[in-house]
């Protein structure tokens, strides 16, 4: 069967993908791989970083991969804190101190416009493929809901009226920006 390395650490995001592709590939996590690097992330773009996660793993081990990279993208705060979304509070600062970073840069905002994008980098053969998902929405102006991760107790998706970390995780995947990234990941790899 076709091995594909998943470069991630997350568990979740790792046991969801090779639920979807376990028939056609043997989806391999960064452990499987015996890497245990701190991949850099130094790219000014989502793309670039997804792409230099996955051009490490090519370089490294030589084998077919893909990575993902993920930013909150707020119109009134100029697409912030966007590929910087991970440490928007500073390096070693949590998901609370984020959350409250974008509230207090938000407090006399009234376009609370904004959008998660992920971008898939898949490598296979040597040659690169970016697969891009996005969802719109708007900033709260206070957290919302308990579940989840990062900024969802925060973003609300437009034709909803819960937040991201008040949905199950099922129906959040069905609409979410990773999830629609995903999809057309599976769609391409399913049909070559
Ligand atoms: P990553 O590229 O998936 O690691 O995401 C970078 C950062 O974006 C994370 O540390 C979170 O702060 C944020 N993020 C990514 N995906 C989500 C999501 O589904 N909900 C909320 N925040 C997210």
């Amino acid at each position: 069967m076709h091995k594909l390395v998943f470069a991630t650490n997350n568990d979740h995001k790792m046991r969801e993908l090779r639920q979807i592709l376990s028939s056609e590939f043997e989806l391999l996590s960064l452990n499987d791989i015996g890497c245990a690097d701190d991949i850099p992330e130094t790219g000014n773009t989502l793309e670039a970083n997804a792409a230099q996660k996955s051009f490490y793993i090519l370089d490294k081990y030589g084998i077919d991969c893909f990575a993902d990279d993920t930013g909150l993208e707020i119109e009134a705060l100029g697409n912030e804190p966007g590929v910087y979304s991970a440490r928007y509070a500073g390096e070693g600062r949590n998901a609370t101190d984020n959350m409250l970073k974008v509230l207090e840069n938000m407090k006399n905002e009234t376009n609370r416009n904004a959008r998660f994008r992920c971008v898939i980098s898949l490598i296979l053969d040597g040659k690169e493929r970016q697969f891009e998902g996005i969802v719109e929405g708007k900033i709260l102006t206070e957290k919302h809901g308990d579940a989840g991760f990062g900024y969802d107790p925060i973003f609300m998706p437009h034709g909803f009226k819960q937040s991201f970390a008040e949905m199950s995780a099922d129906d959040k995947n069905k609409i979410s920006h990773r999830g629609r990234a995903v999809m057309k990941l599976v769609d391409y790899l399913k049909n070559i």
